[in-house]
């Protein structure tokens, strides 16, 4: 990844924080997500990508609404949070979803290879 001194700020910030991100059973970053992905209204069997998508807030709700037949990729920047929540995917048992370091300026997905694309709490970060 080529990044400028600014997203590798970003990306070594998440490092940093990822063990805890999202862990201290506040509710914050999961009612955001959940109502994205309501509004996002996607479909049983969809194809979706997740941009930014850390400890898996959007991730997982996305998940639950594509269901069984359905797939949900998760890409994030910071190798940290794809570890985390690689290993939450392996506790959880969970069908349908990967996750890969990546950086969502440059995702490497041809065009219309997904139904849906989202970012809770990330796309503002993402270079244009
Ligand atoms: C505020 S967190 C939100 C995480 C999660 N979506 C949530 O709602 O809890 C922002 C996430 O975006 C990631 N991020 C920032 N810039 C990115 C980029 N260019 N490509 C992919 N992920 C990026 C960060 O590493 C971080 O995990």
């Amino acid at each position: 990844m080529n990044m400028s001194s600014s997203e590798t700020a970003v990306r070594r910030t998440f490092d940093t924080v990822a063990g805890s991100y999202d862990q201290n059973g506040v509710e914050y970053f999961r009612p955001i997500a959940t109502r994205l992905v309501e509004l996002a209204a996607l479909g049983a069997g969809e194809y979706v990508l997740d941009v930014g998508c850390g400890r898996g807030a959007a991730l997982f709700a996305a998940a639950d609404a594509v269901g069984p037949a359905g797939q949900v990729v998760g890409i994030d920047v910071s190798a940290a949070m794809i570890a985390k929540t690689a290993a939450d995917l392996r506790r959880r048992h969970a069908t349908g979803v990967v996750v890969a370091v990546m950086d969502g300026a440059a995702p490497g997905f041809g065009p219309g290879y997904f139904d849906a694309v989202i970012g809770s709490n990330s796309v503002h970060m993402v270079p244009g």
